[in-house]
């Protein structure tokens, strides 16, 4: 089954946004494997989004992801990458049509509520470095409680 990455970004969070964009998930078909709340450090912002490092934002970037939680979950589905982006939207929330969580819950691309791997290699590289090695060893398959 593949998966992906998604994160609730900061506002998402604050504003109270986290069940509304978990449930346009899960109402798609994807299966949550993996969910947690946290508060990111300058070092894990940059590294996840390291590509970016040229850009101008770039700064802003790192300082809007650390500016309060983030709920980074394990989505799994058929097509999950891109399915995952389908329901996100357009990065700019401008262009991102209703009915996307972009374009229902965004108004500008500097606070878009939400991220989600752009690749099948993005999200394995993503889980690594927010789901430590130890929590990946238990998502395949979900660890089934023996009978008693
Ligand atoms: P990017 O990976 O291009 O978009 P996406 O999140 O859709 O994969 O950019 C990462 C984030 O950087 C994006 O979600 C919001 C921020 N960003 C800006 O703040 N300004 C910009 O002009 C762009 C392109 C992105
Ligand atoms: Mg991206």
């Amino acid at each position: 089954m593949d998966r992906t990455f998604v994160m609730i970004k900061p506002d998402g969070v604050r504003r109270g946004l986290t069940g509304s964009i978990l449930n346009r998930f899960e109402q798609k078909g994807f299966r949550l494997a993996a969910i947690k709340l946290m508060h990111i450090d300058r070092s894990l912002a940059e590294r996840h989004y390291a590509e970016l490092k040229e850009k101008p934002f770039f700064g802003e970037l790192v300082d809007y992801l650390t500016s309060g939680e983030v709920c980074a979950m394990i989505l799994e589905g058929e097509h999950a990458v891109a399915n995952a982006r389908s329901v996100i939207g357009k990065t700019n929330p401008v262009e991102a049509v209703p009915g996307t969580i972009r374009g229902d819950f965004a108004m500008d691309v500097a606070s878009n509520v939400v991220h989600g791997s752009d690749s099948p290699e993005s999200a394995e590289r993503e889980i690594g470095l927010f789901f430590d090695e130890q929590a990946a060893l238990y998502l395949f398959p979900t660890p089934q409680v023996a009978a008693s």
